[in-house]
């Protein structure tokens, strides 16, 4: 996509206008009200960080205009799975205590699989976190002498431990004797295909496929692309079930992993599902058999699926569900939008503006922990909550890296706002995600810049150089 403020070359360096623009222009920038495209069009010493912004989104208008429109099949099937299930207001109520032959939850249930293209789903407030509901599909089907193999190489971080490959004596899967393997991505974050079939000798029970980047530098997986992975393990190995973390990938694109082969997903809905405003919880849909045997890890075998109450709050699920194709485009046009603007100044950004997403997450190679905190800071001050507070790198349960977060969101630790967040390791990739409307995505860029510019005046590793790392 053309940049008309500073020419990016792609080839990771800027042009002279764009380097003349950092070291001059960026430094002074102004925090104004600009007028977009003009005044970008036309680079000079007045160039404001509103200007840039508005320039940014002006040139995504065709992008944005086919990820709003991608709102209605999606929203279609939300509101045909809440007529079909009859949905209605005697559905808000819950079944206190044990939650024996909850209706809402029996219906909150349908309507996820229908949503999901999946045979049945359980939607749990039980459910911590992914990570959570992600444990219970993992430790519900496989049993002690089983082989799990990832296919997108190492899962995400908070995996780590559940599988055994960080830390002892929590009863990680390896702790029960199942054994784990990898198949690492190949340089480009693509999935091993020619390494699929040696991967697949032993016996496997079950593949893990994680849709999202995580905390790495690869594209999401598309949907298609989940599809055609499920097909070939099933034709060397059958019996194996395609297990997919979904996190951050629902509603991104028109079909979900069950539509395709897999067989099994998990996720958390305080990320995309949530719409917002789920006040907790998460998901597994899949097949009937699987998700009832993950229920079983949730619950107690016997119980599954049939227990557990919604604390009334079941009202929010519906309602975040109706919410969240609109919620997930419009984080779809924000993370185009930060990758336009960052990928603009010359940082490199995965994926790039524009380009076709499997989830929400946006990645922002910065360079250098003072840049990552510069920018961090900057999307704090403009959260609805918590824009007083100064994110502080620190420990966080399930992550080996300290984390950095701008996530002043209504949920706590939901990313559905527009947040933040990146582990202090090399090379300081910030992650972005969430943004309910993306003209707060654009007010938090807006800071952003002005932050990054004020380094460049004196900051450590000023943004006058960003590409240099
Ligand atoms: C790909 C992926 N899987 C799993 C998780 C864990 O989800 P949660 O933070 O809800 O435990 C994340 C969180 O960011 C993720 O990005």
């Amino acid at each position: 996509m053309p940049t008309t403020i500073l020419t990016h070359r792609g080839d990771g360096k800027v042009s002279p206008a764009g380097r003349r623009a950092l070291g001059h222009h960026l430094p002074g920038l102004r925090q104004g009200s600009g007028h977009g495209a003009k005044a970008a069009a036309t680079p000079s010493p007045d160039i404001t960080a509103a200007d840039i912004v508005a320039a940014a989104l002006a040139r995504l208008a065709p992008v944005a205009a086919h990820r709003t429109a991608a709102v209605r099949p999606r929203l279609a099937r939300v509101l045909e799975a809440f007529a079909a299930e009859r949905l209605g207001v005697h559905h808000f109520a819950s079944v206190s205590g044990y939650g024996h032959g909850d209706l809402g939850r029996e219906v909150l249930d349908r309507v996820f699989a229908r949503v999901l293209q999946a045979e049945a789903a359980a939607v749990r407030l039980q459910f911590v976190s992914g990570t959570h509901a992600i444990t219970a599909a993992l430790f519900g089907v496989l049993r002690p002498g089983d082989r799990l193999l990832a296919l997108t190489g190492r899962p995400y971080d908070t995996l780590e431990e559940v599988i055994g490959l960080r830390g002892t004596g929590q009863g990680s899967l390896a702790e029960f004797g199942i054994t784990y393997d990898e198949l690492p991505l190949t340089e480009d974050g693509q999935v091993d295909e020619a390494g699929l079939e040696e991967a697949l000798a032993p016996p496997t029970r079950m593949v893990l496929i994680q849709r999202s980047c995580g905390y790495s530098w690869r594209p999401s997986l598309p949907v298609a692309a989940i599809g055609r992975l499920c097909e070939r393990v099933k034709a060397l190995q059958p019996d194996c079930v395609c297990f997919v973390d979904n996190c951050y990938g629902e509603l991104v694109q028109e079909q979900e992993p069950t539509a395709v082969g897999a067989d099994l997903i998990a996720g958390s809905l305080i990320k995309n599902l949530g719409g917002t405003i789920a006040p907790t919880g998460g998901y597994v849909a899949g097949r009937r058999e699987l998700v009832e045997m993950a229920c079983c890890r949730l619950t107690a075998p016997g119980i599954g699926s049939e227990g557990g109450t919604g604390f009334e709050l079941h009202r929010l699920l519906f309602q975040g569900l109706f919410l969240a194709p609109q919620m997930v485009a419009e984080a779809l046009i924000g993370a185009d939008l930060v990758a336009e603007v960052f990928g603009g100044l010359g940082y490199p950004v995965n994926p790039a503006p524009g380009a076709e997403r499997s989830d929400v997450i946006q990645a922002v190679r910065l360079g250098h922990p003072d840049r990552l905190m510069a920018v961090c800071r900057a999307f704090q001050q403009m959260s609805p909550v918590g824009a007083y507070l100064d994110p502080v790198p620190a420990p966080m349960p399930g992550y080996a890296s300290d984390l950095v977060m701008a996530g002043g969101t209504f949920i706590d630790g939901s990313t559905s706002e527009f947040s933040a967040d990146a582990p202090l390791r090399e090379p300081w990739v910030l992650y972005a995600q969430g943004g309910t409307h993306h003209g707060h995505v654009a007010l938090a860029l807006e800071r952003a810049l002005v932050a990054l510019a004020s380094m460049g005046e004196g900051g450590a590793g000023g943004a006058s150089s960003p590409r240099s790392d």
